[in-house]
């Protein structure tokens, strides 16, 4: 990229900078999701939205769905999905207008960024591997990971529970679920925290930059793995997807090498920062919740309860967004073709219409209708019942070890709106 490109970009991104920060004091509530200081509580913008009837309209030109109904209902409706009627996806996360020329964010490009009939086509083809069956057959080999991340922590003196536990583990069990050797999955971590966090947007030409280079980066690993595989292929299943490239999947239905490619990529990258948000979202809970910890500490066969009641309370994907492909009627509201809604998932655990006392976290609260933490319908998370195996393993056996463990320092924030979570978390064995 050249130094007019860089200059272009860094005026693009200062008056979308601008334009945020005016809408964010105007009081548009999409705005201030993605503006400080307002997005370190988004809860506040999400409770405020509720209060409409129905859909909100944002200055910034989308809908907004807040309620569990209302988001269930786009989520849920055929008549919404990813693409605009001219093929291309309505937010381009990569950086917007910034990046003419490149590639559209890994993210995007499977199996989150398909409609019908490609997206069944290929989600087919990962579904299997994450049947509730399978995904129990991993329990040993997680708990394994999770008690030898757990030996090497320096619980008693204070560490940070993001990089030695919360972060490693759920790297540590995709790279072995695609078989991926452990050198390469080092490197998978820092991809990962890049590309997670460009889903709120790019922010400057040296961010842009990093992010690109990620994408590409990774790209060509998982080229150089699928290749490998397809012609020495492995009980793993990379392995299997990689030989399901260019033959026949089902009567008349093929995959192309590159899908492998990209869904391999997407496997990878929506299945850890995800995770790691989860396992720390739910420590964080609990240290802020005393009371609920002493439940725990008490019985650790609990930690179950915990992700459900984490992944209602604070999720680690906030939001995502579908496109009206034909003129659609949500809570009221008429949704035009093409029109965007921002789906709050992150609100619709709080939302009081489901859930008594929402903002309350409940260990003992009955079980509501099923989360919407892993979206709805069509694109429903895939990997769900792997994150909660994850998830239960990871508390289970941290709370087993030290029933006690205590904050330990100053959390630090992630800061992004998309994906929420902590980048640091001091703890130690009180
Ligand atoms: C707590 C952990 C996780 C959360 C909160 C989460 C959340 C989500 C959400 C909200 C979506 C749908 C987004 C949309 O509707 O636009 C999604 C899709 C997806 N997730 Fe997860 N996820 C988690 C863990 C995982 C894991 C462990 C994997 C796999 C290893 C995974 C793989 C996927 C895939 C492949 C999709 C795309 C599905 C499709 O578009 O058809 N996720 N996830």
């Amino acid at each position: 990229m050249g130094l007019r490109a860089d200059l272009r970009t860094t005026r693009q991104l200062t008056l979308l900078r601008a334009g945020t920060l005016g809408l964010a004091l105007a009081g548009d509530p999409v705005a201030r999701l993605f503006q400080a200081p307002w997005k370190a509580d988004p809860y506040a913008t999400y409770a405020r939205l509720r209060c409409d009837r129905g859909l909100t309209w944002s200055r910034s030109g989308l809908w907004v769905a807040s309620t569990y109904a209302d988001a269930h209902d786009v989520l849920r409706d055929r008549g919404f999905g990813v693409r605009l009627s001219s093929g291309a996806q309505p937010f381009d996360v990569t950086g917007g207008p910034v990046h003419e020329g490149t590639e559209p964010n890994v993210l995007e490009l499977s199996l989150l960024g398909l409609d019908p009939p490609d997206h069944g086509r290929l989600r087919r083809l990962a579904t299997p591997a994450f049947s509730a069956r399978r995904i129990e057959a991993l329990r040993p080999t997680v708990e394994a990971t999770a008690d030898r991340l757990l030996d090497r922590l320096d619980v008693r003196r204070g560490t940070d529970l993001v990089a030695g536990f919360a972060s490693p583990l759920p790297v540590a069990v995709i790279s072995d679920l695609l078989a991926i050797p452990a050198a390469d999955a080092q490197q998978f971590a820092a991809w990962g925290h890049t590309l997670g966090a460009a889903l709120d947007g790019v922010t400057s030409v040296p961010h842009q930059r990093r992010m690109l280079r990620a994408q590409t980066d990774l790209r060509v690993l998982f080229e150089r793995l699928v290749d490998e595989r397809r012609r020495d292929p492995g009980d793993d299943l990379l392995s299997r997807l990689a030989s399901a490239a260019e033959s026949e999947v089902r009567p008349g239905e093929h995959v192309t090498v590159d899908e492998v490619v990209s869904l391999a990529q997407l496997l990878l990258l929506a299945g850890f920062e995800t995770t790691t948000n989860l396992i720390g979202n739910a420590v964080r809970a609990l240290h802020q919740h005393p009371e609920q910890q002493e439940l725990v500490r008490e019985d650790p066969g609990l930690a179950a309860r915990v992700v459900t009641e984490t992944l209602r309370h604070d999720p680690p994907v906030q939001l995502t967004a579908r496109v009206a492909h034909e003129p659609r009627t949500v809570g009221g509201q008429q949704v035009r073709r093409d029109q965007v809604v921002l789906v709050l998932l992150g609100s619709t655990g709080r939302d009081e219409a489901e859930h008594e006392d929402a903002d309350d976290f409940d260990l003992t609260r009955p079980e509501g209708r099923d989360t919407l933490a892993f979206s709805g319908g069509a694109h429903y998370c895939v990997g769900a019942p792997l994150a909660r195996l994850e998830g239960e393993v990871a508390l289970r056996r941290l709370f087993e070890r030290w029933p006690h463990l205590a904050p330990a320092g100053r959390a630090v924030e992630r800061g992004t709106t998309v994906i929420r979570g902590w980048r640091r978390l001091p703890v130690r064995a009180a």
